[in-house]
């Protein structure tokens, strides 16, 4: 039996990553839209007019970059693309970090973020967020990172940060920093036209969560030139492919979906989140389309049991600091229906 001699030293102890049996199951642990796949990206995906992919897409994603860059009021020279954004955050820990240099990121976060540290290797340094979940600015300040590392609003806990705590932080060190905003359009606000004003800010974005293409894998973040120059001699040449460029182009082009998305979430949280506490859940504020609550029966009988119902939610309960504790999608008024009523059988 082979062990696990031939891997490399420092990444042995990995495991693969979240990777359920889904098949015909109602999925509310990704945080994905619930509303479908984007209607410009189908629409775009299924005319084949000039699509030449036996040649080799854009290697750096120009006509992505020119959308974004029409899109922000930035030059494409501030962006840079990948296969999702978990592909931007590994450039950044090869671009930006040597052997054992600290990264500062928040705990708890988004795990991926310890995960391509380490990787990468890195040494990870988690800094716990305070009973509501914000930021210890000062222990940032304090953390001598090479890099650090945010995300706002935050996966798991749902809140985003106070945006003075963001601007202290970048404003106090001449590392990069990095701020996240997978879900940033459920929010609302950004820190991308501040890339202008800090050399030091980076900021990712992703085309999986309220763009509704997770499947296709774009990402991208926002810069400065410099940064994103140095950090386009380490991605990956090619790595967005042609297909999914094309579709994110049309899908930046289609606001009003966006708006629809993000619209359903605002109405529709604060009624899961009443459903939820009128069960016995504790919820904590979200500033996106997923709710934390601590269970009132134990984590693992209700993420089983609604497994068993056809329902996956992400389980948070073994992890420090979020005992108990699950994640939900918000839903449409239809899958939030199904999701309370399996609680409601499932908690008795
Ligand atoms: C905070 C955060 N950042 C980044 C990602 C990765 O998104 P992508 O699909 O663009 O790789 C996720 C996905 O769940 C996320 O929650």
């Amino acid at each position: 039996m082979m062990d696990r001699g031939w891997m490399r030293t420092s990444t042995r102890h990995f495991k693969p990553y979240y990777s359920p049996d889904a098949e015909g199951s109602l999925r509310l642990d990704t945080n994905t839209n619930v509303l479908g796949p984007n209607p410009a990206a189908l629409d775009a995906l299924l005319t084949s007019d000039g699509l030449e992919f036996n040649q080799y897409p854009s290697t750096y994603s120009l006509p992505l970059r020119q959308a974004l860059a029409g899109f922000y009021g930035l030059g494409e020279e501030n962006f840079v693309t990948g296969a999702g954004s978990d592909e931007i955050l590994d450039v950044l820990f090869k671009t930006f970090t040597d052997k054992g240099d600290r990264t500062a990121m928040p705990y708890p976060s988004y795990s991926v973020y310890d995960y391509f540290c380490e990787l990468n290797g890195g040494e990870p340094v988690l800094i716990d967020l305070d009973e509501d979940f914000q930021l210890d600015v000062d222990a940032f300040l304090d953390s001598d990172a090479r890099m650090i590392m945010i995300p706002s609003p935050n996966n798991p806990t749902g809140n985003a940060f106070h945006r003075s705590d963001l601007i202290r932080i970048i404003e106090g060190t001449d590392a990069p920093v990095v701020i996240d905003e997978a879900y940033g359009e459920y929010h609302g606000d950004s820190f991308i036209n501040l890339v202008k004003r800090y050399d030091n800010l980076i900021v990712t974005r992703t085309f999986s969560k309220a763009y509704a293409m997770a499947g296709l894998r774009i990402g991208y973040c926002a810069c400065s030139p410099e940064a994103a120059e140095m950090m386009t001699c380490i991605r990956i040449p090619y790595s967005l492919n042609m297909v999914s460029e094309r579709a994110a182009v049309a899908a930046l082009g289609d606001q009003e979906f966006i708006k629809r998305s993000v619209e359903m979430v605002e109405r529709n949280r604060p009624m899961l989140e009443e459903a939820l506490q009128a069960l016995g859940f504790v919820c904590y504020p979200s500033d996106t389309n997923f709710i934390l609550a601590r269970s009132p029966v134990d984590h693992r009988v209700l993420v089983e049991g609604l497994k068993d119902k056809g329902i996956l939610i992400r389980d948070f309960g073994h992890r420090r600091l979020l005992e108990n504790c699950v994640r939900f999608t918000v839903g449409t008024d239809e899958m939030n229906l199904s999701l309370i009523e399996a609680c409601e059988e499932i908690i008795g």
